[in-house]
């Protein structure tokens, strides 16, 4: 008599031999994520009866953003963006209550460099002349019990006026637009830089292939980055958009929520163009974990 083995012979069939074959994974945070996504994968494929030609265009997408990934820029960030999963997990991980509404979480994106020059309070971002209009920012950063926190470290990185962050731009110098600024008793910071300009995420490669068969338009919204961090507190990862930017609700890495749409005053000093920006931040207790650098 033949003996009846566990062979897969349908679609559905399969995915219960793949679950137990990974069923003894000993980590069980893993042995979740993998049930669960593989599950999420199987369905996808029956759903949508994924063709081979699908499957093979899947898989040269992902060999692309892989090698197009490199030391100026992070084409697998850049997808997880351009699909709202990484604006995703920092909603999902950072719930932002009533008393916090500074403080929403938003995308790191892939042009945060660590080691940012240290600055003095009040410092110039902008290590070289920069068409464009000055920008003073000023702040505080708050703990959890709502006091000041002094000695937080404010660390900050901006496109110039032409859209382009500084390690994509030769023409800029290394480090332009990032500094870090540690607050003062009050908690309070001050730095100068120059406006802020939106500008188009890279589209040179894969998602930006991908961002055209979609229709999709490519262009932030203008913004700072800031990350906020105090031994004993959670790290925050935001950003603060211009209120006026056109493209406010059409970013395509989903990073603008209503929070972080920032109060930005366009007013003059000696006849010119200023632009003033205060915005405060509120740190949740926790442990102070800083992220990869996307990039070197
Ligand atoms: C950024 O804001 O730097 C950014 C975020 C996502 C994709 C590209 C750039
Ligand atoms: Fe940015």
């Amino acid at each position: 008599m033949r003996q009846t083995l566990s062979l897969p012979d349908t679609p559905a069939s399969l995915l219960p031999l793949v679950l137990s074959a990974m069923a003894d994974t000993p980590d069980a945070r893993l042995r979740q994520l993998m049930a669960s996504l593989t599950t999420h994968l199987h369905q996808f494929v029956i759903d949508n009866a994924v063709t081979e030609a699908e499957f093979e265009r899947a898989v040269q997408f992902l060999i692309d953003i892989g090698q197009a990934t490199g030391p100026k820029t992070n084409e697998v960030i850049l997808a997880a963006d351009l699909l709202g999963i990484s604006t995703l997990v920092a909603l999902l991980n950072n719930p932002s209550g009533e008393e916090s509404a500074d403080s929403h979480a938003a995308l790191l994106g892939p042009f945060w460099r660590a080691n940012a020059p240290a600055c003095p309070m009040g410092a110039n971002l902008a290590r070289t002349d920069c068409d464009g209009t000055p920008m003073e920012v000023c702040g505080r950063v708050f703990g959890a019990d709502g006091r000041p926190l002094a000695g937080a470290i404010v660390d900050v990185w901006q496109a110039d006026p032409k859209g382009l962050y500084e390690n994509q731009d030769p023409d800029q110098p290394d480090m332009n637009l990032r500094g870090r600024f540690e607050t003062d008793a009050d908690g309070g910071f001050f730095f100068r830089t120059v406006t802020p300009a939106g500008y188009p995420v890279p589209t040179g490669g894969p998602c930006g292939e991908l961002l055209a068969a979609q229709r999709r338009h490519p262009y932030r919204p203008a913004h700072l980055h800031f990350m906020v961090s105090r031994p004993g507190h959670k790290v925050l990862i935001t950003q603060v958009f211009t209120a006026e930017d056109r493209y406010l609700q059409s970013d395509p890495v989903f990073g603008v929520t209503q929070a972080l749409v920032g109060r930005f005053e366009h007013t003059q000093r000696d006849g010119r163009p200023l632009t003033r920006l205060s915005h405060d931040f509120h740190l949740c207790a926790g442990e102070m974990v800083f992220p990869k650098p996307p990039i070197p």
